[in-house]
């Protein structure tokens, strides 16, 4: 099976209008993309874009959180049940975003895979170092760490399920990509990592997307890196054109 991967996270952009005129302009530019391609939407849209591509294949929909219990008076969340439901088939969990506004650390973010994968949920995992942490060498310590204890504790048939975004956090909305080496030197080391735990056949087997300032400009030449399976495309990924010309990049 293919690992590659595109996959757009339009965060809180977009009104339903909106999401739904890119989301066809985008179909008519790629009615058959040679890649998976997920739509990561609001909330407010999930139902509505996944009404949309059911029925085009390698199109895909992916809910931007979960709540990591079952249902309850959490007011304002969302469960895991409700999205299967709904026909979502993803989950972006950890964005580095989350983690800095909402305050979730990699124990949470553990319960929250958790969740998503007994129900039937595929997580994309976020994980990436902030900016002091690269210019002291030490990534692959803090992004090791990340994985260790988000990841670790899954069986192996959960972890069949687990797509990884690499999301440096200097790289993100900031126009700053990280150079096609850094990215390949450090979806390597996550695949090491993957397959330490889990074996050499899941680690091939997983899909490791590049994030952070991934735009059409750059897309190909960072898909060609041999551990990069395609993106996780934040701001890019409101622009159709844009966002079909990454499609396009995907090998
Ligand atoms: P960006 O965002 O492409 O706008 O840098 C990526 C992300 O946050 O997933």
């Amino acid at each position: 099976m293919s690992r590659s991967i595109v996959a757009g996270n339009w965060k809180m952009n977009t009104t339903p209008s909106e999401g739904k005129a890119l989301v066809q302009k985008i179909l008519s530019e790629v009615p058959q993309p040679g890649t998976r391609v997920i739509f990561g939407v609001p909330a407010i849209q999930l139902m509505q874009i996944q009404q949309i591509v059911s029925g085009h294949a390698n199109y895909a929909v992916a809910a931007q959180n979960i709540h990591e219990k079952e249902s309850g008076a959490y007011t304002g969340e969302i469960s895991a049940a409700m999205l299967v439901d709904a026909g979502i088939e993803y989950v972006i969990l950890g964005h580095s975003e989350r983690r800095d506004y909402n305050g979730e650390d990699d124990d949470l973010i553990n319960l929250k895979l958790t969740t998503a994968l007994e129900h039937g949920l595929k997580p994309i995992y976020c994980c990436g170092e902030k900016l002091d942490i690269r210019e002291a060498g030490n990534q692959e310590v803090v992004v090791g760490r990340q994985i260790e204890q988000a990841l670790y504790s899954l069986d192996p048939e959960q972890m069949k399920q687990v797509v990884i975004a690499y999301e440096p956090v200097w790289a993100i909305g900031t126009g700053k990509t990280a150079t096609n080496e850094q990215a390949q030197q450090m979806h390597a080391y996550i695949r090491r990592m993957i397959t330490n735990q889990f074996g050499s056949d899941i680690a091939n087997n997983t899909s490791i997307l590049y994030g952070g300032s991934v735009k059409p400009g750059n897309a190909a030449e960072l898909f060609a890196e041999s551990d990069v399976d395609g993106g996780l495309v934040g701001g890019a990924s409101l622009d159709a054109a844009g966002f079909a010309a990454i499609i396009r990049a995907a090998r």
